[in-house]
């Protein structure tokens, strides 16, 4: 079910509608729908129901402390890459048992942070990292539970930008130094080995290469005879951001999981963020101007880049969708462009739109994960307001920042 969707052409997000709000509240701001949140979480961990699997959302997706609370009440438990997501993460209600720390660059405080917190799991990126985690643990005279993370060498088809699990890439060890690192582990006395983690990019929309990588798991278990406590298979799994975009099937990998979980006999951990928040929210905004060039129509949004980063990043395609419908044409091509001094700032074309005029609300599609988290203050400009809609009620969870603290420095 769509929570986000037209009712007699206008837009609503559950029972309220998206122009209703406009006359409230100044533009751009984010618009999430909470049930679609819950909805999005179950269903995820309803593929996976078999493994019974820990879910840490990945918190880079979205770090608003509301909607991490709404996560959390589901069950979710939060995988973080810095010592301010974790501290968000425990400040939204979610057990230090349940979180997972990722990231190659890991500093000493944030480890010293982690280990005080207590949390399941640091996943490790590198042997150095490895032996200064070990160094850390024993000034505090404490074993620590960590991760070590595989790097595959997997080639999953998504944009160059967001694959992580290449040789090329930095995130984790390959498997030749993987492997010698389990067998050399004893010498890093107040380590306990207690997973091997893995995440092979973003935005993946073939359960394939999923498929593949938990074969070089089971080869690395195989060989080293260590059976890890825990698997942490990371996140992913992609979206359908366009009409072409085949949605992922979980099924028959949701199976392969189980088989694993049951043949080594360890707990599942996934790490999902745009699958849990991608589709949940759009970007409310203004047509500031219309401006014709010399072959198209600008319709120029008051929500630029510094607001929504994706298309500009990773030419990602968002559709963008009319507040209020209408039945008459748009004369020739039209792009979405935002106001911030950099050509890169824009957002989409298209050849046949409604009428537009000046003043109209519009829509970004499918913002909820790495939108507002990605946001920035270029241009100076503050971050906008994070609204969540749950029923009929509409609630600020971020206020639109103040232009005052941007004047600070
Ligand atoms: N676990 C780890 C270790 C990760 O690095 C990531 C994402 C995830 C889990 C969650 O991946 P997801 O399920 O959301 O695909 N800003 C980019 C995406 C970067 C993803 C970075 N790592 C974008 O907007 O497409």
């Amino acid at each position: 079910m769509s929570y986000i969707r037209y009712k007699n052409k206008n837009l609503f997000v559950e029972g309220v509608s998206v122009k209703s709000l406009t006359s409230k509240l100044s533009t751009p701001f984010y618009l999430y729908s909470k049930s679609n949140i819950a909805e999005n979480y179950k269903s995820f961990f309803n593929n996976f129901k078999k493994s019974n699997p820990l879910i840490c959302f990945s918190v880079k997706a979205n770090s608003n402390i509301q909607i991490l609370k709404v996560l959390k009440k589901m069950g979710s438990g939060a995988d973080v890459v810095s010592g301010g997501e974790l501290l968000k993460a425990i400040k939204s209600g979610i057990k230090p048992n349940k979180i997972v720390f990722s990231g190659v660059g890991k500093s000493e405080d944030e480890i010293k942070l982690a280990i005080r917190k207590k949390i399941l799991l640091i996943n490790v990126e590198s042997e150095n990292e490895a032996i200064l985690i070990n160094k850390i643990a024993g000034g505090l005279k404490k074993k620590i539970a960590i991760g070590i993370r595989l790097n595959p060498d997997i080639n999953a088809p998504t944009h160059k930008k967001i694959s992580t699990g290449k040789a090329e890439d930095k995130f984790g060890l390959s498997k030749t130094n993987l492997i010698s690192f389990c067998l050399n582990i004893k010498k890093l006395k107040n380590l306990k080995l207690n997973a091997i983690s893995v995440h092979i990019g973003s935005q993946i929309l073939s359960e394939n290469p999923f498929k593949k990588t938990l074969k070089v798991l089971e080869e690395i278990i195989e060989k080293t005879k260590i059976y890890f406590k825990f698997v942490d298979l990371g996140g992913g799994f992609g979206i359908t951001y366009k009409k072409n975009d085949k949605k992922i099937n979980l099924k028959s990998y949701s199976n392969l999981v189980d088989k694993f979980k049951k043949k080594y006999d360890c707990n599942i951990i996934f790490e999902p963020g745009r699958a849990i928040l991608g589709n949940t929210a759009i970007l409310v905004t203004k047509v500031q101007y219309l401006k014709k060039g010399s072959n198209k129509t600008f319709a120029i949004l008051n929500a630029g880049m510094n607001d929504f980063m994706r298309t500009a990043l990773y030419d990602a395609v968002h559709n963008i969708i009319p507040v209020v419908k209408n039945n008459k044409k748009n004369k020739g091509p039209l792009e979405f462009v935002g106001p911030i001094c950099e050509t890169t700032c824009k957002f989409v074309k298209y050849n046949k739109y409604q009428k537009l005029n000046q003043s109209d609300y519009v829509a970004i599609s499918d913002v909820g994960a790495y939108g507002a988290s990605l946001s920035s203050n270029y241009n100076t400009k503050p971050l906008i307001a994070e609204i969540i809609i749950n029923k009929s009620k509409a609630r600020i969870i971020r206020k639109k920042q103040d232009i005052k603290s941007l004047l600070k420095q």
